[in-house]
């Protein structure tokens, strides 16, 4: 139950990593034969990672995941102006926060928005916030660890009308919902093949034609020269057959998806009291539900979890080895500290059963009652 963190290669993919890795093993940048069957190779998965999102093959610049797609896209569009303003909300990922700090300390300007108490910014306050100087607006279209999607569209036509651009860092979203730079006309968009049933360490940053990002890389010239090194030409590979998929089967997918999520949810807030939902339930991607357990250390129903079996993400930031509450749902949603700690984020997948949320509503309850009383007695 926690696919937003990863997951698992559909077989499809695998097949793709296996041909590849037996096939393709040429330098794309050489150029005899092995060298121009990889650079194919290549080409074909642009071409389809570009078909995914409405967008052109030469729109696409492979990169080694979100962190990095979103790190390009920030970075190069500030770089590539000097100076300004960028406007970003407080319930990113850290790739895109940090990205945004290390500019303000290289002398850019940075406004960031608190969302409302359901998870949204509102787009009033992304129009409101731009200044003549302003060169980015980067908004993620759905979060990580509630799923809200974000008012993407009517940002883009904000950021349209004043001249600005505007990145979603759209990891969350791809695969689980309709993602078309044709509806939505971002000008960068990030995606990230492991959220998709792609392999890890490979990813996409959509660039619209005639967006100027300064490289983040600097080498041999790969990507148009926007990111050299040697292409991960089994990871594009793969994650151009997982992009095909994910779209093939989105529909379909996101309906049963969504009604096991809703199932989960009703279950656990009848059956363990003292439960809550952050955010607004009508705005999500299908397969993912916060639910803050009051008087709990997320961190520790995680641990007891795991022990029997269940792999489910605390919404804090446990990266670092400390479990501190979540700055997405206290500083951008204002939930109290309490509430904080004991999220949950519970996110499903098209693996996922019926039987494993009978399952865990089996121990939960006890486990979260047992906590309860240790803490209180502590
Ligand atoms: C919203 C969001 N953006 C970016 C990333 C980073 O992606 P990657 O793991 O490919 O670097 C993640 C991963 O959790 C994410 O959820």
């Amino acid at each position: 139950m926690d696919y937003n963190a990863t997951t698992p290669i559909r077989a499809e993919v695998l097949d793709v990593v296996n041909r590849v890795l037996h096939r393709c093993f040429g330098n794309p940048s050489s150029v005899h034969l092995p060298g121009r069957e990889s650079k194919a190779c290549l080409e074909d998965a642009r071409r389809k990672v570009a078909g995914s999102i409405g967008a052109e093959a030469s729109e696409i610049c492979f990169t080694s995941g979100g962190s990095e797609s979103n790190n390009l896209a920030i970075k190069g569009a500030a770089a590539a102006r000097q100076s300004g303003h960028i406007i970003t909300t407080c319930i990113e990922h850290s790739a895109v926060r940090r990205s945004c700090r290390y500019l303000e300390s290289q002398g850019f300007a940075v406004t960031c928005l608190p969302v409302d108490m359901g998870g949204y910014v509102e787009p009033g306050a992304i129009a409101a916030a731009i200044r003549p100087d302003t060169l980015l607006i980067t908004v993620m279209w759905a979060n990580n660890e509630t799923g809200q999607i974000q008012p993407v569209e009517d940002i883009a036509q904000i950021a349209r009308r004043s001249k600005v651009l505007f990145h979603t860092d759209a990891v969350q979203a791809f695969g689980k919902i309709a993602v078309d730079v044709k509806r939505v006309p971002v000008d960068l968009l990030s995606i990230s093949g492991h959220k998709f049933y792609g392999p890890k360490g490979v990813g996409a940053l959509y660039i619209r034609r005639g967006v100027e990002l300064s490289p983040q890389i600097h080498g041999g010239g790969q990507e148009t020269n926007l990111r050299s090194g040697t292409e991960n030409v089994v990871g594009a590979a793969a994650m151009a057959e997982a992009c095909r998929l994910a779209v093939k089967d989105l529909e379909g997918d996101s309906v049963w998806i969504a009604k096991l999520r809703d199932l989960l949810e009703r279950r656990i807030l009848e059956e363990v009291p003292d439960t809550k939902i952050s955010g607004d339930p009508s705005r999500r991607v299908p397969n993912t539900t916060n639910i803050s357990f009051r008087g709990v250390d997320a961190g520790r129903l995680l641990l007891k979890l795991d022990e029997r079996g269940f792999a489910i993400s605390g919404a804090s930031a446990c990266a670092s080895g400390k479990n501190e509450p979540s700055t997405v749902l206290m500083e951008g949603m204002g939930l109290t500290q309490e509430e904080a700690m004991g999220a949950m984020r519970f996110s499903l997948g098209r693996y996922s059963q019926e039987a494993h949320i009978t399952k865990l509503l089996k121990v939960l309850p006890n486990i979260v009652r047992d906590l309860r009383l240790s803490s209180a007695r502590s």
